[in-house]
């Protein structure tokens, strides 16, 4: 238990550094990929030119600060209806915020209010919509930088002159508000006139194009004013182009930085003037971030603007030049910069590993070591368990080493006691065979000397077995080996038993292909395994059945003798053991020693051969003995074939057959003839000898019915239900305790008494026996007044049972079977009672009630009661009587139908008869 628990707080331990181990490892690796955050997409008008390129420049510049963000840019290319759809396709990716820089006001108002509308800040650039739904607009004031370059133009033309004005596209915010802001910035300079205004589309080749167009006016133009710088520089192309060139002034807006911007024209004298127009790519990220971040933020966020001319274009330039190169540090910086956090986030998860692994190298260190310790432990009890075994093995060897030995001095007991029985048996052998052949002996004493003749044989047979099997097993006796043809050989031991085969109509034959087989064998061994066998095979086999010893030649240099019956065969359990020494079933059938079996087979492995045993209950044995052809096998076999006398091998079946031979049972009826006897007695034996042994000696005082099988013992008990039951206790079918037990918890049969007569004489058995609730237990060999006593008692006390029943005192503590028998006799008075007044009442109804037949309520009546059913009803009804006569004033005929008589008279002489008087007589005495 403690082992276990052990391993599981391991294992809890293992398994929450693992989910500590797969927590480092994902947010390392969320350090190293961090995913962007917020979408943000970018709607411009047209990318194509340089200010715009610059716009998108300085917004990438400014999201590198934010790698978390996820930036959609898309150009209109100048097309307003194309911008709409792209803000559409945004929106559907889903932008969290959108920057517009629209193409003209009016088209792309309702797009921007409706993002604005599902509540999506929107950050107008430069360009504005119609509407003042939007979040916050960045860019330069448009009309301001108009104003300014008005005012600017007022003054380089010191207040005189024509002024031609190129605008923007039509409709674009810008357009509109520096036209305005230029007509205001002019307003003061009265002889100042915009002598033309074209749009130039925020285009170079527009401009040029409307331009052209107006030449007479371009002629007499002293400046003119451009919405950008590019269109500045297409009115700069113009005026070349018209070869005018008397200081006709060009300004412009945007003057952005670098190669082709405003600046480089101003200090390049194309144009004379551009009034700075920020693009505002970073102020509108920032602004963006802000609103995303929820931090404050302005709504209106106007970039200053200021004229670039030839007085300050130097300096700016010098400027934009240092802010460019600061710019180009900053973005080699940011490169180093990334790189370096590239290398930190790559070193971060090299040193989360590093971590980790030493985490579980100090981890498994740690279960190593406790598990180290664990197996120690493990280890000692393990030995400890091992000494423990080992001690108990040694002990056992000694033990099963001293059993060796009693049981070789047993052994050696019954083998040297064995040799002494052999001269008795043998002195007793011949007298008496001598008076079997006196034929006045056997007048008065035939049947005994025979039961004595076939019994000496029984012990010789055991004893010679006892020696036999001690020889082989302990002395390894020497075999004599000699070529014999094996078929002859067993011919003569068939024949030996032929007698006793016809005599109960069993058919014994051989059958072989070849009339003569030479095996190598003893010859003086080998007949013992035939013998045994073969006898089994009768003894187990029934009346008219079939013994067959069949011989096969096998293709490995074998033979099979195979000895097969078609007997009552074994249960699997005691084929499993049949070859044990000294087994026998429970419940089999097999009687004998326990070890001519034993023996067959040791004679059989002496002679390098094998048996087995093949058998199915109730179907029949099959003996299979295999024996090797030739004489290789054999180390110094004799040459000489050994002839056995028949008279010799008929001499040594004696042996077995006189076993074999079965007395006469006597026939029930015959007894029939004698005085019809009172009691009588069931006796259950198997062992035909002493059944009629004991039938005979019964016989003389009871009536005897038999059985030699439980099953029938069974029958007869109920069919008979017999005064007393004798058994044996091991039976074929059903064992004598078994019979006991079911006898006694029926209420049929439950009053008689059983004696269990048998040869198990431990004191476990005999308990086992009287808890069966058998009455008496008797071990053989028993002295037959001993059990003839016993019997007598047994019937006799159940007359004091009968005195103990007819009492009303009633004993709580009977058996089982004793209690069964008070509540029949309960049963069967109380109907009796019930049915005094009944004159038609009869043994019939009480049989139907009590459930039992006529015959078993009888015998029961009779057992328990000693009188007869109907001399029971009669006394019943005449106590009855009399002691309403006594006690009651019912008139005499009254009385007689109370009591069940037919008639008055019928009832007095019934009365008479029994009491000496008449009823009338009878009362009249009680009243006087
Ligand atoms: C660029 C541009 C700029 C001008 C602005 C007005 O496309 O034409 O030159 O200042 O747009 O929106």
């Amino acid at each position: 238990m403690a082992f276990r628990n052990k391993w599981h707080t391991k294992n809890r331990l293992i398994s929450t550094l693992m989910v500590i181990i797969a927590m480092l490892i994902t947010e390392s690796c969320k350090k190293a990929d961090k995913t962007s955050q917020y979408t943000i997409g970018f709607s411009q008008c047209i990318g194509s030119d340089l200010w715009r390129r610059t716009m998108l420049d300085e917004m990438r510049m400014e999201l590198s600060l934010h790698p978390d963000a996820r930036f959609i840019y898309a150009d209109a290319d100048g097309n307003s209806s194309k911008q709409v759809e792209q803000v559409k396709k945004m929106l559907d990716e889903g932008v969290d915020l959108l920057i517009i820089s629209p193409n003209e006001a009016q088209p792309l108002t309702g797009i921007v209010e409706q993002t604005y509308n599902k509540g999506i800040p929107v950050i107008v650039i430069d360009r504005k919509t119609s509407s003042a739904l939007y979040t916050a607009y960045v860019g330069a004031d448009n009309y301001q930088i108009g104003k300014m370059a008005g005012e600017y133009a007022g003054t380089l033309l010191k207040g005189k002159g024509n002024i031609v004005e190129v605008m923007g596209l039509p409709g674009s915010s810008p357009a509109i508000e520096r036209d305005r802001g230029f007509s205001d910035g002019l307003k003061k300079y009265t002889d100042i006139h915009i002598t033309a205004r074209v749009y130039g589309d925020w285009l170079k080749d527009s401009a040029e194009k409307q331009l052209i167009r107006i030449e007479p006016v371009i002629k007499n133009a002293n400046a003119l004013f451009a919405h950008n710088d590019v269109m500045a520089l297409g009115s700069r192309k113009v005026l070349d182009k018209f070869k005018i060139r008397h200081g006709v002034k060009v300004l412009g807006v945007d003057a952005l930085p670098g190669n082709g911007g405003g600046l480089q024209m101003v200090a390049s004298k194309t144009i004379d003037a551009s009034m700075i127009y920020p693009t505002g790519g970073k102020e509108a990220i920032m602004t963006a971030f802000r609103i995303l971040n929820k931090e404050s933020f302005a709504r209106e966020n106007l970039l200053q603007s200021v004229v670039i001319d030839s007085t300050n274009v130097q300096l700016m330039k010098l400027q934009w030049n240092k802010i460019n190169s600061q710019q180009k540090d900053i973005e080699r910086q940011q490169a180093l910069l990334e790189e370096q956090i590239n290398i930190y986030n790559s070193q971060q998860v090299i040193l989360n590993i590093i971590v980790i692994s030493l985490v579980l190298a100090l981890v498994s260190g740690g279960l190593a070591f406790y598990s180290l310790m664990e197996n120690r432990k493990i280890n000692k009890r393990l030995e400890v368990k091992n000494n423990e075994i080992l001690a108990q093995r040694n002990q056992l060897i000694e033990m099963s080493a001293r059993a060796e030995v009693a049981t070789e001095a047993k052994l050696k007991f019954f083998t040297n006691i064995s040799h002494e029985f052999r001269t008795p048996l043998t002195l007793i052998l011949s007298p008496v065979e001598d008076m079997m052949s006196n034929e006045k002996f056997n007048i008065v004493a035939g049947k005994s000397l025979k039961l004595i003749h076939k019994n000496v044989y029984r012990l010789l047979r055991l004893v010679n077995q006892l020696i036999d099997y001690r020889k082989i097993e302990y002395d390894k006796q020497q075999i004599n080996v000699s070529p014999n043809n094996i078929i002859e050989f067993t011919r003569d031991i068939i024949n030996s038993f032929q007698d006793n085969a016809q005599k109960r109509n069993i058919s014994l034959s051989q059958v072989s292909d070849e009339q003569n087989i030479t095996v190598w064998y003893d010859v003086n061994l080998l007949d013992k395994v035939f013998f045994n066998i073969i006898a089994n095979a009768l003894k187990f086999t029934n009346d008219n059945g079939r013994i067959q010893i069949i011989f096969k030649k096998n293709d490995n240099n074998t033979i099979d003798i195979a000895i097969q019956d078609n007997g009552i065969g074994m249960e699997p359990e005691e084929t499993a053991h049949v070859f044990e020494q000294f087994y026998q079933a429970e419940n089999g059938s097999s009687k004998g020693s326990g070890l001519g079996l034993a023996l067959s087979k040791e004679i059989v492995t002496l002679h390098h051969g094998s048996i087995q045993v093949i058998s199915k209950k109730w179907q029949g044995t099959t003996f299979i003995i295999n024996m090797l052809l030739g004489d290789e096998h054999f180390d110094h076999p004799a040459q000489q074939s050994i002839n056995k006398k028949q008279t010799d091998i008929e001499e040594r079946a004696k042996i077995y057959v006189t076993d074999l031979e079965v007395p006469a049972i006597k026939k029930q009826e015959e007894e029939t003839f004698g005085a019809p006897k009172e009691q009588s007695i069931l006796i259950i034996e198997d062992n035909k000898d002493l059944l009629n042994y004991l039938s005979e000696k019964l016989g003389e005082t009871y009536e005897i019915f038999t059985a030699d099988n439980g099953a029938s013992g069974l029958n007869e008990t109920f069919e008979r239900v017999p005064d007393l039951i004798i058994s044996d206790v091991v039976l074929p079918g059903m064992s004598g305790k078994n019979i006991t037990v079911n006898l006694k918890t029926d209420i049929r049969t439950s009053h008689i008494p059983i004696i269990l007569l048998t040869a198990q004489g431990s004191v476990e058995q005999q308990i086992d026996g009287i808890t069966c609730m058998a009455d008496a237990y008797i071990i053989k060999p028993f002295n037959f007044d001993y059990l003839l006593a016993t019997v007598k008692n047994l019937i006799k006390n159940r007359v004091i049972l009968k005195e103990h029943f007819t009492s009303d005192v009633s004993n709580s503590n009977m058996p089982v079977s004793k209690n069964l028998d008070k509540k029949f006799l309960n049963d069967f008075a109380g109907i009796v009672e019930q049915n005094l007044a009944n004159e038609n009442f009869s043994v019939d109804e009480i049989c139907k009630i009590i459930g039992v037949s006529r015959i078993q309520l009888y015998r029961k009546v009779k057992a328990l009661l000693g009188c007869s059913i109907s001399d029971y009803i009669l006394n019943r009804r005449l106590k009855k009587a009399k002691y309403l006569l006594m006690n009651e004033g019912y008139p005499i005929s009254e009385i007689t139908y109370m009591v069940g008589f037919s008639t008055p008279n019928y009832f007095s002489t019934v009365f008479k008869a029994k009491y000496g008087c008449t009823p009338s007589e009878y009362k009249r005495k009680q009243h006087l």
